[in-house]
């Protein structure tokens, strides 16, 4: 997959991308990350890349053109031609992404459906916000990480580019994947222990050291749906419960009482 990010604040991102998982997928080879200066495509000598808001008002907008120059050489870069029957095809689509509060709200499905595509440009939003025509003319998705208002787009790439990288196929281990297949099934992942056995007095729980590991087996799936019927409730209507998933249900709800 490529990611390109087009944002008048590269320096952000490097920390972040340079760490952990993000790096690991990038030293395998599973992601590239392109990092696009918007500045570099300002105007004029001092590389203007906002302007005032026609009709009057506070705060500075991104004007489209430094958008539409940056996207058109990251298309133009991106159209490795190949040739199938005599017919010339562009082999990449490039999926064109605003990061913004009017967006629909990233979810792990949505991640994962984005996670296919083979090539995204991130378009980060500063100031007080955009030219309306970028919206209109030049994006395909727009995307929001939640009800609440960020400084610019920045940080929000950043969560979907870790969100979208962690579900790319050969990213994680296969024990990671498999604790992330259980949030596909919307479920919340139950408590975790490791050493020591006991800290001042405060002990794992016995089943997990009992070494039998039908009963653990049972013990976390019923745990992992207490932790979703206690904190979530509403994303159990949206899975398939099996009978004793049921049965495990309705031991919670008496317990509880
Ligand atoms: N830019 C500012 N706030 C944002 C949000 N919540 N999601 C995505 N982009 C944003």
């Amino acid at each position: 997959m490529d990611i390109h990010i087009l944002t008048l604040f590269p320096d952000m991102f490097r920390g972040v991308f340079e760490e952990s998982i993000i790096k690991r997928a990038q030293e395998k080879g599973r992601v590239n990350i392109f990092l696009h200066d918007l500045r570099q495509f300002g105007l004029g000598k001092r590389k203007v890349a906002d302007d005032y808001p026609y009709g009057g008002g506070a705060g500075m907008i991104m004007r489209i053109e430094p958008v539409y120059n940056a996207i058109k050489k990251i298309k133009t870069q991106n159209t490795r031609h190949y040739k199938t029957g005599g017919q010339e095809r562009k082999k990449n689509k490039i999926k064109t992404i605003l990061l913004t509060p009017q967006g629909e709200v990233l979810n792990e499905k949505k991640s994962k459906k984005l996670a296919k595509e083979s090539s995204v440009v991130l378009i980060c939003g500063h100031y007080k916000g955009l030219d309306e025509r970028i919206r209109l003319n030049l994006i395909d998705e727009e995307i929001s990480i939640g009800d609440y208002v960020l400084s610019g787009g920045e940080i929000a790439a950043m969560v979907l580019v870790d969100a979208m990288v962690r579900l790319i196929p050969g990213v994680l281990g296969n024990e990671e994947s498999m604790r992330l297949d259980s949030f596909h099934q919307n479920i919340l992942e139950g408590p975790l222990y490791t050493r020591p056995a006991e800290f001042e007095g405060i002990k794992v729980p016995d089943i997990l050291l009992s070494g039998n590991h039908e009963q653990i087996s049972d013990w976390r799936r019923k745990e992992a749906l207490r932790r979703t019927y206690l904190k979530r409730p509403e994303l159990l209507d949206m899975i398939k419960l099996t009978k004793e998933d049921k049965q495990m249900l309705e031991e919670i709800k008496k317990e509880k009482l």
